[in-house]
């Protein structure tokens, strides 16, 4: 059956020296998870060098936030999977909403993305989600289908073993206004229904299905009581040991 994934989108914060000191406290705090939680950190690629060794022999695993569809070459300011992977890293985020808002990443870039990462042994964490307009105008289920089958367009059904979905509602990103547990639920659902039409029924019960927006440590319980919520993908949150620990350690 699917693993939890309780990971944390540290996105544009903390300089190498001071996430290296946030790393160590989180290798002691966060030592107890349960067995079928994976926990993912995504430091700013500056600091992945300093966390990586941090995290060395812990349960934590290494993130990146975003990655480039090439495999080298002429892109200035670009940063390629074979550096990820050199630095010990395992997952990349990718389609995240500020990617494709701020950087007009289309789903077109994300699948080329998903596809190259896959290629080169990364695991993805594959965000879809809606924009507040696109909810109230009754478009979200539409929405993030358009979503989910074009980021996979051309994955097979083995290298889904290597991806997760993460549920992130554009309207809960840093707002404070976390979806309700029966909000996700009903997305999570139809993001998993969604998979099980484009593969199969295995491959949809296997995968991991996170939800991100506005997580805390108090409205973690409540989402992972449900049953096709498999995870959190944590921004302002994760930046606290504290609550970032709380969250690895939901109660279900
Ligand atoms: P917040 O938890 O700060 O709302 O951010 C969520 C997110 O975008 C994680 O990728």
């Amino acid at each position: 059956m699917r693993k939890y994934l309780i990971a944390g989108n540290w996105k544009m914060n903390l300089v190498p020296s001071e996430a290296k000191k946030f790393a160590k406290q989180l290798v002691e705090s966060i030592k107890n998870v349960d067995k079928d939680v994976d926990v993912m950190i995504a430091p700013p690629f500056t600091a992945l060098d300093a966390v990586a060794q941090e995290i060395k022999g812990s349960i934590i695993k290494l993130g990146a936030q975003n990655v480039n569809d090439n495999e080298k070459g002429a892109f200035t300011g670009e940063v390629s999977a074979d550096m990820l992977l050199d630095l010990g890293v395992e997952y990349v985020i990718i389609g995240h909403s500020e990617r494709r808002t701020i950087y007009k990443e289309t789903d077109e870039l994300i699948n080329k993305k998903i596809s190259f990462s896959l290629k080169k042994g990364l695991k993805v964490v594959f965000c879809v989600g809606e924009l507040l307009s696109e909810r109230e105008s009754g478009k979200t289920n539409d929405v993030v289908k358009t979503q989910v089958v074009g980021g996979l367009k051309n994955i097979s059904a083995d290298d889904m073993k290597s991806i997760v979905i993460a549920y992130e509602p554009v309207w809960a990103i840093g707002t404070g206004k976390v979806a309700t547990p029966e909000q996700a639920e009903e997305v999570h659902a139809f993001i998993r229904n969604t998979i099980k039409d484009l593969y199969s029924k295995e491959v949809s019960d296997n995968i991991t299905i996170q939800y991100g927006g506005s997580v805390t440590d108090t409205s973690v319980d409540g989402l992972m009581s449900k049953e096709n919520i498999d995870g959190a993908l944590v921004g302002g949150a994760s930046l606290k040991v504290d609550s970032f620990t709380r969250i690895a350690k939901f109660q279900k």
